[in-house]
């Protein structure tokens, strides 16, 4: 005997068109994949391939069946023939020992001894009106208490055990459940004690563990059962069988907590797993495989939860699902969003959840300072890798996204892919490899931009020269280069343009330099009439960068000195730190630069 946990594994980790593939021609036909039946003779096409529902059917001669039996009567082998053929292709043993026999039983017996131990917290539960209200606090119906079997583990160490002692069960029986743990003296107690008890069920709704809440806020807020013979970690997913159940869907939610699949359920939303807390495998995402293609994930809005949500679609994305995440406004989790705004406005955040790449970009782009440079290149260095992943149809769609963001140059984004495609390296592991010289070039803050207005305005226009020195001090501008060159033109303000220009050019000796002068000499030009307020825009915009400098600068120092308890220095810092950000305000430019 096979056993039916190994024969769906097998079948699992055989994909029924690769392997009917390795045997005969398919071409694939919309959902389906088509070829010349093997089992009658045919000239078109009626032997059809269901990758969806890994199934084979021919309309010529009506045979029909899945992977197994295509190659029980391909090769003409009998069903643990077949298996076997299949579980090497896959490297997975298939010995019938007889041990098997013997490890079946004991399984039995733990499923057994389960369901036993479900009926006994469901039992309390009725007895209990704490617990009771436990549940009925946080919105569940009795209906629900019902459908998922919750319970309650009451508070005392021997309850269960004896319980299951006059039904018949020894203490090795319970100790290899989960459900007692092993004390001193070879004396044991109850696991779980005045907790919530939410029975886990496996894809065919047999239990197979329990977790226990607390009723309060200690620690640790769920126990669950260890590592047993039936509960594995990451093989299963809770709430699936109730999927099956009602099967009609092509997606599948994933979410993380108990109560968060229990309150979906309870409002409508049947469609989903939780997998409780740990991090997907693949094996997860297996057995997702063999009901839908679409996944959406909606864990907890906290870091944790979205550092397990990245993790969990670069599994799910491996496997050949189309991943999309979901995001929860405010609220924490969908738990508490569904019993605050309902299943309808759920539903909507279904329809709107990201795919994996906005997702990423979103959250990279959360919160960044577009007046910060350092944080524009940190940004930089996290986005590049994301999106030279992408095929270059959606690699120009994002390249828009991220110029939106971040207001860099889309050019710019571009070269910058492509130097670091060609580069080929780690390009967010290793900070070294970028020169931040270089970057400063790439990140064009809207003030650089505003001092090559202003430079090559100077470099048109006579009129503008002395306009202009009156703005800005050549400390104000930020770049060396531009100092350098404001310097100069000032100096030099009666040369004819272009040899002012030529002279110029000469200074600039280096390649940095150089390609800055050409960027320059690139960029706009101020029209002459009417100058001032565009003129004046450029002003402001670079006093303002300069003072937000200055408020970083200030910043941190306060930070130092809140660390080392000066606190009277922090005082005065914060007075000046409010002088600052007046004169901020006062420098918002006309447009642009401003977030
Ligand atoms: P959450 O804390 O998000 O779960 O942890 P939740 O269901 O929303 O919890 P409450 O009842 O509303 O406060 C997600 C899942 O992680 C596992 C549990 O499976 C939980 O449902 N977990 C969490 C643990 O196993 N142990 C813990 O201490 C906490
Ligand atoms: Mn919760």
């Amino acid at each position: 005997m096979i056993s039916e946990d190994l024969i769906l594994k097998i079948k699992e980790e055989n994909d029924i068109v690769d392997v009917i593939s390795e045997v005969m021609t398919l071409k694939r036909a919309g959902r389906n994949y088509v070829g010349l039946c093997p089992f009658h003779g045919e000239k078109t096409p009626s032997f059809t391939v269901s990758k969806d529902k890994q199934i084979f059917k021919c309309f010529g001669c009506g045979e029909a069946g899945n992977v197994i039996t295509f190659i029980m009567k391909y090769k003409r082998f009998n069903f643990p023939e077949a298996v076997k053929f299949l579980g090497e292709r896959v490297n997975i043993d298939v010995e019938e020992d007889k041990a098997y026999e013997l490890k079946n039983s004991k399984k039995n017996k733990l499923y057994k001894i389960n369901v036993e131990a479900a009926k006994y917290f469901f039992n309390n539960l009725t007895k209990n009106s704490v617990a009771r209200n436990y549940f009925f606090k946080r919105g569940m119906d009795k209906k629900t208490l019902v459908r998922f079997g919750l319970g309650y583990a009451v508070d005392d160490w021997n309850s269960l055990m004896n319980y299951l002692k006059n039904r018949g069960y020894t203490a090795l029986d319970m100790l290899e459940a989960g459900l007692i743990i092993k004390g001193k003296n070879n004396s044991y107690y109850d696991r779980f004690r005045n907790r919530v008890m939410f029975p886990v069920f496996d894809y065919k709704g047999r239990v197979i563990g329990f977790g226990g809440r607390v009723l309060n806020d200690s620690k640790p807020k769920y126990l669950n059962s260890p590592e047993t013979e039936l509960f594995k970690k990451g093989t299963n997913l809770y709430g699936l069988n109730f999927v099956i159940d009602h099967f009609k869907t092509d997606t599948i939610v994933i979410v993380e907590g108990y109560m968060d699949l229990i309150s979906l359920n309870q409002s409508g939303i049947v469609n989903v797993v939780a997998s409780l807390g740990t991090a997907l495998t693949t094996q997860q995402a297996k057995l997702l495989k063999r009901y839908v293609k679409k996944i959406i994930i909606s864990y907890d809005a906290d870091t944790a939860g979205q550092l397990a949500t990245l993790r969990g679609m670069e599994i799910l994305k491996k496997e050949g699902f189309d991943v999309r995440v979901l995001m929860i406004p405010e609220d924490k989790d969908p738990d508490e969003f569904v019993r605050n705004h309902g299943s309808k406005a759920f539903e909507s955040l279904i329809e709107k959840a990201l795919p994996l790449t906005e997702y990423r970009i979103f959250m990279e782009s959360k919160g960044i300072n577009l007046s910060d440079k350092e944080m524009i290149i940190k940004y930089t260095r996290k986005i590049i890798p994301i999106l030279l992943e992408l095929d270059p149809v959606e690699r120009e769609l994002y390249i828009k996204r991220v110029a939106e963001i971040s207001k860099i140059n889309e050019q710019v984004l571009y070269d910058m892919v492509a130097r670091y495609a060609h580069r080929g390296n780690d390009y967010s592991s290793n900070s070294n490899k970028l020169d931040d010289v270089n970057m400063k070039l790439y990140m064009e803050p809207a003030s650089v931009k505003a001092e090559r207005v202003l430079l090559n305005t100077m470099l048109k226009h006579n009129s503008s020269i002395e306009y202009i020195r009156d703005k800005i001090k050549v400390e104000d501008m930020d770049m060396n280069i531009h100092k350098f060159i404001y310097k100069t033109i000032l100096e030099n303000k009666s040369l004819p343009k272009d040899e002012l220009k030529r002279f110029i050019e000469v200074k600039c000796t280096d390649i940095e330099s150089s390609k800055e002068f050409v960027k320059i000499l690139d960029t706009e030009v101020i029209d002459e009439n009417n100058c001032s307020v565009a003129i004046n825009d450029c002003v402001a915009q670079i006093k303002k960068s300069r003072l937000e400098e200055s408020k970083k600068a200030i910043m941190e120092k306060i930070k130092k000195y809140e660390a080392e308890g000066k606190f009277d220095e922090t005082i005065k810092l914060a007075s000046e730190l409010v002088d600052i950000q007046k004169k901020i305000s006062k420098e918002i430019p006309m447009e642009g630069g401003n977030r």
